[in-house]
């Protein structure tokens, strides 16, 4: 298993520039099963993710492939496959994305019940719930959700909040069956994240018709049919903090470049009541400046336009260095604290109380081993390694894999010294640059 070798305590210096959105892409990718016609994505991140994405589709008889200008096309060649199979979603939860879009347009659905989650209880109900809102049967039965839309009518309201807010793949999911539905659906509490824009965006691309796009009402007129077309899946907002972090943590001098910071606005505002001077030198850059230690600060998680759950653990990462006590509540995923002991061995001074972390600004963080079992978890671990004392070693980094694209090669563009080994292949080397 590939790891990362951190000699940490470098500033990082230079520019960088984010890739495309993975939770943007996912259901982007799923709902060109509604398409009559090939789509052409552009953007779209290689990642761990995407690839097991593109094999569901496979599965799902759409031939999905990355041509040589790195644009992923897709066409649907078998439209009565609609079986997603638990050996391919069993590795990515966010494989339920195909639950709506297979449901809206082949009106059949059977898709492995995603299984559990290191950070938490991750139901699935919502969805469930939504779908039949529209009007489907939905079972489930030897582990598999099946759902018959052969009934489907639309033309109703649909209520997506839940204990912990609205649903994020669960509004993509019932839009994407809603936007082939007869008559006008209603869903109310929708999710407003970023992510479920830019699907509505695509949706309307290929002739959906869709009101209140980026609110949490959204007015879905059903129409016949969904042609393709070429759509550009917007930058990952939280590859983008998670690089801020990391020039704040270092005390560098970073710009990251194609950046939306209007979907920035809580990580920015967070930065900033911390002391970090964060420029916008262009419409889509952030410029970080080298600072002081960061000042303590209280952060709670929410739902956009709220602090995102998944900068939470890159932000602890950087407060357990600050001059000061915080907190840092988490709303969306109570127990997603599994960095808390690990960011511990580093030196950190943490404590958990139920769903806060008290936090207690140390002078610094010291290398050494560590390992994460989740995606966010195990960046801000390499955010951690990079700014410690001595070398750190990040165990399993297949975790990152699934979500930040050639993040060692940007890092090491800025100046860190990091470097992918795996010990099991090959023998230590020279630590790059
Ligand atoms: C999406 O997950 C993201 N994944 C997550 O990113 C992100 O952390 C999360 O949204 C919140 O922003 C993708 O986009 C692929 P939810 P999702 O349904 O849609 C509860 C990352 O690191 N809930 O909005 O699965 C749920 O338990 C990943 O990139 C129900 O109660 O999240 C949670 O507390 C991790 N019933 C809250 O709602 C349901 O049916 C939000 O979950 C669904 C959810």
């Amino acid at each position: 298993m590939d790891q990362f070798v951190i000699e940490g305590g470098v500033p990082l210096r230079g520019e960088v520039t984010v890739s495309g959105a993975k939770n943007a892409a996912l259901p982007l990718l799923a709902a060109s099963i509604l398409a009559d016609g090939p789509c052409h994505f552009e953007g779209v991140p290689d990642l761990r993710d995407i690839r097991t994405m593109m094999r569901i589709l496979g599965e799902l008889g759409v031939e999905a492939e990355r041509l040589e200008d790195g644009t992923i096309r897709t066409e649907v060649t078998d439209p009565d496959r609609v079986r997603a199979p638990y050996e391919l979603v069993k590795t990515m939860r966010a494989s339920i994305c195909v639950l709506g879009p297979l449901l809206g347009r082949r009106r059949r659905a059977e898709v492995s019940f995603p299984g559990g989650c290191v950070i938490g209880p991750r139901p699935v109900d919502l969805h469930l719930g939504g779908m039949r809102a529209l009007g489907a049967r939905v079972e489930v039965a030897d582990g598999y959700i099946a759902a018959d839309g052969s009934g489907l009518t639309g033309g109703g309201d649909v209520y997506l909040g839940g204990p912990f807010g609205p649903t994020v793949t669960g509004t993509a999911n019932v839009l994407s069956a809603a936007v082939l539905s007869p008559g006008t659906t209603v869903i109310q509490s929708a999710a407003c994240e970023p992510e479920v824009v830019d699907l509505a965006r695509f949706l309307v691309a290929m002739g959906a018709k869709i009101e209140g796009i980026g609110s949490p009402t959204l007015h879905v007129r059903g129409v016949e049919r969904l042609t393709g077309c070429r759509y550009r899946v917007i930058s990952d907002r939280i590859e983008a903090g998670t690089l801020l972090c990391a020039a704040a943590m270092t005390e560098g001098d970073v710009t990251v470049r194609g950046v939306d910071p209007g979907t920035m606005t809580a990580p920015l505002a967070v930065l900033a009541r911390m002391g970090v001077s964060v420029e916008r030198p262009d419409e889509d850059a952030l410029r970080v400046r080298p600072g002081g230690r960061p000042k303590p600060l209280d952060i709670v998680t929410l739902p956009y336009p709220g602090f995102p759950t998944d900068l939470q653990a890159q932000f602890m990462t950087l407060l357990s260095v600050a001059a000061g006590n915080s907190f840092v509540t988490e709303k969306i995923y109570p127990e997603r604290f599994i960095h808390i002991s690990e960011l511990q061995r580093m030196g950190a001074h943490i404590r958990k109380e139920g769903p806060t972390a008290i936090v207690q600004g140390v002078d610094h963080l010291s290398g050494c081993p560590v390992m994460a079992s989740d995606l966010r978890a195990s960046a801000a671990l390499v955010v951690a390694g990079l700014a410690a004392r001595g070398t750190t070693t990040v165990e399993r980094v297949y975790h990152i894999d699934r979500g930040y694209e050639r993040i060692e090669e940007k890092l090491g563009a800025l100046g860190a010294r990091i470097r992918r080994e795996n010990p099991a292949r090959e023998p230590a080397g020279a630590l790059s640059p």
